[in-house]
């Protein structure tokens, strides 16, 4: 039974809650069908509030049981509307019983307490704590909390909570018990259990204090031969928190648990981390390249939630980029900071940015685009989005990009000493920031106030008399959903200047030395003049992204030509080549459809074969820059949408490059082998990725050496890297063999969930493959919509990676669509709403696909039963 409660909520209501809670005591008698909880909460006014009225919320929940400062009440002492349970006019201080019942194996959201596999795990993360017991669920009401837990032993023979454990043992029929206690107050939704058939890896590892810290990766059986990386990960995680930021692990012992059925990444809970699989399990025979970068990423990004987010902590929900944006952003600085490179540092930049480009840009230009510090929503859920995540990223890293890395960090050091212990908000963090630094940060707010990507476009001028240059920046920001109108952003760009030699030249600039000015914009139009320049340059404008904006700029052939050659800002030097080639890629697609002539000039061939040749250059800036922007980066650039013409221009480019660089293709093939043992090390990582982006553009113009290269690269792979690359080959190419291979595959990695996932995953995204061919995977035995990983190897990559057969011109593919999105949404409504939000752009294609979107979209929106998830995106979709 769901309570509807479909009302938009607005952070411009927040109150205060009126009752705070000390301790939380918590027992569960843990059985699949009927769990039983006993609550026991100490609570007082809240000084700060002026309402006298408890409330608790509660969903899904049997009420048993409830009792005030021992006295049982009545149904005449508290109400109960919709999700909230209020009882009016308490006492000052109260202790509340509570006892509830809940059916965790009919569980299918994955959202409270749930089954998994037969084992016990929760997800609180937003408001999921309500479905375990009644509580004051808000991020706001922080508590100390122990629990007690129950089970039978057999089953159940691990039994986690947060904190430390105090006490455990034995008890009739079979049954155990483990009490556990968290020295920390927290709020209600970093609440975790876990009651399950599991092995552990574990270690003592030493703190920068000297103390001993227990740490334990938590899997099932079979898989303890994949939870060294997650391991490792974890200690260089604490010791770069120690090192970077002064922070240390503040519990005795730090678990890791995995998971096969799980909404999201990973979950941050008080010293017991939840995590899907995807981001703990690796060895060489089963995880790729990518998926061990995920794992350090993501092992990392949890554990520093440890301080931001946990220690510190959200005021309400729509200040949750004030911890999401905070950590993914120390994130990814420890990732860039574990390769230790320069150009190491740049990859990972220009992977960021592609993110950006790829999935963040489109939703601020759609119908969900919220600021990263929203002001309503209808379902949280619905929020946890890239703007929030990977935007607020942003933001945070232009602060540091103001304020200088020591600036930065004297900014979080102050964060700590004002706000340890609390629940705070983004102007807390920007507050922070500014006093530790002196710096007036009151434009700066904007970015969390508006949503929109913003646009700068650039003109320069030089004067060769006076041997000065300007630069004239003009922003706008595009209307969005609510905010018709935006004011200027406090934004920085950092520019460099290219002689005719390829050097930077020294800046005379507002004091600005070396060869890099941050210059800051804060209004709509603002010059920038730079002195003793003594010749025209080449303007490197936003060098390593310093900031998310679309930069316009009128930049010739020639000029780009020199930045992709020569810039010392890698990511300038990258973003030349990523323009050179959308040029000539939205160029191609309209000869497509307009029926014209395909053709690729040798200028940009050349640029191509120059950068792969250099052996100057790391392998993996190498494979950056050769990357061509993806098809909905394509899409993006366009007013009207064509899916089939752009994926046959990208086609035709690819298999163009594949023709006419053949020989440097091959020999970068052969050249960056990585023999041996494997290794995920970046150097060797990058090594991979060019040789394997070699062989993708051999694949493209198939011949039969292409195939059979392929064909033994997959034969002889060592490890899961390199065995996927030449299985796509295979199946891109369109060979015969293509087929036995993905048999082949399956045959030998059936029994590992992960990568059978990337079975599924592989097929979707192919170019031959249909909506029909999409419907008979569903039919294979592997296949089910119940758990997350596998419905988003199969059909989301349909939906999402493989633009030119989704879009089919009869409307198959959207019809598809509908019918999973409902079909999920009785099961899991927050991964039915991810998938609702495949059609958020419906409006730039062509009439007649809109017109099938749109009819797709409303018979999602007809649906009876519709969650609201999914039903706040599709009715901003339609609005
Ligand atoms: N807070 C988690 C993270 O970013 C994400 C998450 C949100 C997980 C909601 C589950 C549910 O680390
Ligand atoms: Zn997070």
């Amino acid at each position: 039974m769901r309570s509807d409660t479909s009302q938009t909520i607005y952070r411009n209501d927040y109150t205060p809650p009126a009752y705070l809670v000390d301790t939380v005591e918590l027992g569960f008698d843990l059985d699949p069908a009927r769990t039983i909880v006993a609550s026991r909460l100490t609570m007082r006014r809240n000084p700060d509030s002026e309402r006298a009225e408890i409330e608790l919320y509660g969903e899904n929940l049997e009420l048993v049981a409830l009792r005030m400062n021992g006295k049982p009440l009545g149904k005449r002492d508290y109400r109960i509307d919709g999700n909230l349970l209020r009882i009016a006019n308490p006492p000052q201080d109260v202790t509340l019983e509570i006892e509830t019942i809940t059916a965790p194996e009919k569980n299918t959201t994955l959202n409270g307490l749930y089954v998994s596999n037969g084992s016990f795990f929760t997800q609180c993360e937003a408001e999921g704590f309500r479905n375990i017991t009644y509580f004051p669920d808000r991020p706001d009401v922080m508590a100390k909390f122990t629990v007690m837990l129950r089970a039978d032993k057999q089953k159940y023979p691990v039994l986690l909570s947060n904190g430390n454990l105090i006490e455990e043992g034995e008890l009739d029929d079979g049954r155990h018990f483990a009490k556990w206690e968290d020295p920390f107050k927290k709020p209600s939704y970093l609440f975790a259990l876990v009651a399950a058939q599991l092995v552990c890896q574990e270690e003592t590892f030493r703190l920068k204090d000297g103390r001993d810290a227990l740490l334990q990766v938590w899997v099932e059986e079979g898989n303890l031969d994949k939870t060294d990386y997650a391991m490792q990960s974890l200690k260089n995680s604490i010791r770069w928190d120690e090192e970077r930021f002064g922070l240390e692990l503040d519990l005795d012992r730090f678990m890791i648990v995995a998971v096969g059925d799980f909404n999201m990444g990973a979950m941050e809970n008080k010293g017991l981390n939840i995590f899907n699989t995807k981001f703990v399990l690796a060895n060489p025979r089963v995880a790729t390249d990518v998926d061990y970068a995920g794992i350090e990423a993501v092992v990392g990004h949890e554990y520093f939630h440890n301080w931001t987010g946990n220690r510190v902590t959200c005021r309400d929900w729509f200040q949750l980029s004030l911890k999401e944006g905070l950590t993914v952003f120390r994130d990814q600085e420890f990732s860039a900071d574990m390769i230790g490179t320069a150009s190491g540092r740049a990859v990972t930049r220009i992977e960021q940015v592609r993110t950006l480009r790829q999935a963040q840009f489109p939703e601020d230009a759609g119908p969900m685009a919220h600021p990263v510090r929203p002001d309503s929503f209808v379902e949280i859920n619905n929020f946890y989005t890239v703007t929030v995540y990977e935007k607020g990223a942003e933001v945070v890293r232009m602060l540091q990009t103001l304020v200088g890395r020591d600036g930065f960090r004297k900014g979080m050091d102050l964060y700590f000493e004002r706000h340890d212990g609390q629940a705070v908000t983004c102007d807390d963090f920007r507050n922070a920031m500014a006093d530790a630094n002196q710096r007036d940060l009151i434009l700066f707010e904007r970015w969390y106030s508006q949503a929109g990507t913003p646009i700068v476009k650039a003109r320069t001028q030089y004067d060769a008399d006076a041997k000065t240059y300007s630069i004239t920046f003009t922003q706008s920001c595009p209307a969005t959903p609510g905010q018709p109108k935006k004011l200027p952003f406090h934004i920085p760009i950092a520019v460099g200047l290219l002689g005719a030699d390829g050097r930077d030249m020294p800046l005379g600039q507002d004091g600005a030395n070396g060869s890099t000015a941050v210059l800051e914009l804060t209004e709509e139009t603002q010059t920038f003049n730079f002195t003793g320049v003594g010749e025209q340059p080449t303007p490197s404008i936003l060098r390593d992204f310093s900031a998310p904006v679309v930069l316009e700029y009128d930049y010739t052939d020639l000029e780009l030509l020199h930045l992709f050659s020569h810039d010392s800002d890698p990511v300038n030097r990258w973003e030349a080549g990523q323009r050179l080639a959308m040029q000539r890629l939205l160029r191609l697609t309209s000869a497509v459809a307009s029926g014209g002539k395909l053709e690729l000039d040798a200028t940009f061939i050349d640029a191509m074969r120059k950068i792969l040749t250099d052996d100057g250059l790391d392998p993996s800036f190498r494979e950056q820059a050769l990357l061509l922007p993806s098809e909905t980066m394509m899409a993006e650039q366009m007013s009207v949408v064509n899916p089939q013409a752009i994926n046959a221009a990208r086609q035709f480019v690819r298999a163009t490059i594949g023709t006419t660089l053949r020989t440097e293709l091959m020999q970068q093939y052969l050249a960056n082998m990585t023999p041996g043992e494997y290794s995920p090390d970046a150097l060797s990582a990058g090594r991979r990725g060019l040789k394997n982006l070699a062989l993708s553009y051999l694949a493209a113009a198939p011949d039969a050496d292409a195939i059979e290269l392929a064909q033994a690269q997959f034969d002889n792979a060592g490890n899961m890297t390199d065995r996927v690359a030449a299985l796509i080959g295979l199946i891109h190419a369109g060979a015969d063999s293509a087929a036995p291979a993905l048999q082949a595959f399956y045959a030998d990695f059936e029994k590992e969930a992960l990568v059978v996932d990337k079975w599924f995953a592989m097929q979707a995204a192919a170019p031959a493959t249909t909506v029909k061919a999409v419907r008979e995977l569903m039919k294979h035995r592997a296949f089910t919509l119940k758990n997350p990983n596998r419905a988003r190897s199969l059909i989301f990559s349909f939906c999402g990676a493989n633009p030119a057969q989704f879009h089919a011109p009869d409307g198959s593919g959207y019809a598809f669509w509908a019918e999973q999105v409902i079909a999920l949404d009785a099961l899991n409504p927050q991964v039915a709403s991810r998938l609702a939000r495949s059609l958020d752009r419906w409006r730039r294609y062509a009439p007649a696909l809109q017109g099938q979107m749109k009819k797709a979209l409303q018979k999602v929106a007809g649906g009876k039963k519709l969650s609201n998830d999914v039903r706040e995106v599709i009715s901003k979709a339609l609005a």
